[in-house]
């Protein structure tokens, strides 16, 4: 599948890879693709992997991952281009931390009656929005191994074809089945679950060494 990745930061860049790995064309969105950070990575651990600005990785891939910032989410949503991610599957991984204080956990900057992946949806009413990885750490998003198993990855979003797509991708990258948790509003409660995730990491000493997991009998 063409895959475009708008993003490169540690999530853009593994995901990235990931994919690439596993047989995937994938372009690497960003606002200068001849930046010298960008140009070292696509030569070492990004191989196999094009870097393009946003608005070409958007129009260059079928599926689109987002993986920026919330406060640059709409502003980079804009640069790609609403019109080359119409029609397309957007997984999203942002959570909406604000960071108030230095050295503490972030908040989140909006919640309960909406999320960044209903506001994601809104912003590409022509798009479905499936929200995904926000509540793992990277180094964990591909292969994700622990000594109890396999972790699970929530899913949200309101179009099933395309949580079926993100679910296959996701399962590619070697993870088990996806929990479908059902329309996008329900990332009012990823992401505050991605909060668990934050807290326990900055109370673990900056350690993100853990991941969920749903136990059923
Ligand atoms: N880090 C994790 O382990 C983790 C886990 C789960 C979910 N998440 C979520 O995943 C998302 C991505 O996180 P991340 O840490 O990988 O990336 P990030 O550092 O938050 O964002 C990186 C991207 O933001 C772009 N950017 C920065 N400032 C910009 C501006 N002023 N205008 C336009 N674009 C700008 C950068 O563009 P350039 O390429 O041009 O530099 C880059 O592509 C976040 O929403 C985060 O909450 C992260």
């Amino acid at each position: 599948m063409k895959i475009g990745v708008l993003g490169t930061g540690d999530v853009g860049r593994v995901l990235a890879a990931g994919l690439a790995g596993r047989g995937h064309e994938v372009m690497i969105g960003t606002r200068d693709p001849r930046h010298r950070r960008i140009v070292d990575w696509l030569d070492h651990e990004g191989k196999g992997v094009s870097a393009g600005t946003f608005a070409e990785a958007a129009a260059f891939g079928e599926l689109l991952i987002l993986a920026i910032g919330w406060s640059n989410v709409e502003k980079v949503i804009n640069q790609a281009g609403v019109e080359n991610i119409n029609g397309k599957v957007v997984l999203d991984t942002a959570n909406p931390l604000r960071f108030d204080a230095e050295g503490r956990p972030p908040v989140l900057d909006i919640g309960h009656t909406d999320s960044a992946g209903e506001s994601v949806q809104r912003w590409l009413p022509g798009a479905s929005v499936v929200k995904a990885f926000n509540i793992v750490g990277n180094p964990h998003m591909v292969n994700p191994s622990f000594p109890d198993g396999k972790p699970d990855m929530f899913i949200c979003g309101n179009d099933a074809a395309a949580k079926q797509t993100a679910g296959r991708l996701i399962e590619e990258l070697g993870w088990p089945p996806v929990i479908d948790l059902g329309g996008i509003e329900n990332a009012r409660y990823l992401e505050p679950l991605a909060m668990v995730w934050i807290v326990r990491f900055y109370n673990a000493g900056f350690n993100g060494n853990h991941a969920f997991k749903l136990l059923r009998k």
